[in-house]
């Protein structure tokens, strides 16, 4: 059993990163959810984890709310791609029960320490709770078991040619958790615009009872889905990183974020040529395809077994 928090912006891939840890219960410890701000405001961010929370049956999982905002007030969204409410056209129940108490940035730390060498943090959002996690408690790098991120790439942009949304949302704060100390997981999109939805896939989808309701119209908002390729959730590759890293080939590299250019601002600058022991990052370059799909709806039935 691994044990993971959260970070994220629900947002339509982080709704559907939710339901494959959700669908993992035999071997994912979902220790605490915590939002940004970043697809959308962090209010709504919020209310959509809530609601994930009750509608994938993700128990008493705490969801803590974090950074409303980037580090520079300079606030880039994307609910052209996500909706205005961030789940594309889909409403899920109003939940029951409200928020933790307390900050992500305090909740993230304050778990970390309690259980040193045992969490993995996987990050699906803007990085601005983990960054300033690290400046509120620089051994929090030590005490994770491992930083796993949807972000970044080495190859092209998706916000624009130079940056991935992820960093080009908060640059300095991908900055500051890529310059921690630790070796950041960076599943960017060179390797997450493979995991397409394509007509099989969502074909995979459509029996899946309730957990369709959210799985099938929110993956359709998100980009068209044709027999070829279709909208890639980003986010699920991360989650699918913690349960089977075997899936990525993974390659050591140094990853500068660049704050300054004026057209490049929030690239990964990634340099591969680097010794392992002087890397600041695992650079994921490949994904076995088939294998991701298999392990994601096999969550996803097993999920959907529960929830009828
Ligand atoms: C990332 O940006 C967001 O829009 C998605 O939720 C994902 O985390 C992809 O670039
Ligand atoms: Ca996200």
């Amino acid at each position: 059993m691994k044990k993971v928090l959260i970070d994220c912006d629900p947002g339509i891939d982080d709704a559907l990163a939710l339901a494959l840890a959700a669908g993992s219960a035999d071997h994912l410890d979902i220790v605490g959810i915590t939002t940004v701000g970043g697809n959308v405001d962090l209010e709504l961010t919020t209310a959509n984890a809530l609601a994930l929370r009750e509608f994938l049956a993700m128990g008493q999982v705490p969801v803590v709310p974090g950074s409303a905002g980037a580090l520079l007030p300079r606030t880039v969204r994307a609910a052209h791609v996500h909706g205005t409410s961030g789940l594309g056209d889909v409403v899920l129940p109003e939940p029951q029960r409200g928020v933790s108490e307390g900050h992500a940035v305090d909740f993230i730390v304050e778990t970390l320490k309690a259980d040193p060498g045992e969490i993995t943090l996987v990050a699906v959002g803007p990085l601005t709770n983990i960054a300033l996690a690290v400046r509120r408690e620089p051994r929090i790098v030590e005490w994770a078991r491992d930083l796993v991120i949807m972000g970044g790439s080495y190859t092209r942009g998706n916000h624009n040619p130079a940056a991935e949304f992820n960093m080009l949302a908060d640059p300095e704060a991908a900055a500051i958790v890529f310059e921690a100390g630790w070796t950041v997981r960076m599943l960017g999109l060179d390797v997450t615009l493979k995991a397409s939805v394509t007509t099989a896939v969502l074909d995979r989808m459509r029996p899946l009872g309730r957990l369709s309701e959210l799985l099938v119209p929110a993956t359709q908002f998100y980009g068209m889905v044709t027999a070829e390729g279709g909208p890639a959730i980003h986010d699920a590759c991360a989650v699918a990183y913690v349960l089977d890293p075997e899936l990525f080939t993974c390659v050591p590299a140094v990853v500068n974020v660049e704050t300054a250019g004026q057209y490049t601002r929030g690239m990964t600058v990634t340099d591969f040529r680097v010794a392992e022991q002087g890397a600041n990052a695992l650079v994921a370059t490949s994904l076995d395809v088939p294998r991701f799909w298999d392990l994601v709806v096999g969550a996803y039935e097993k999920l959907a077994a529960r929830l009828g």
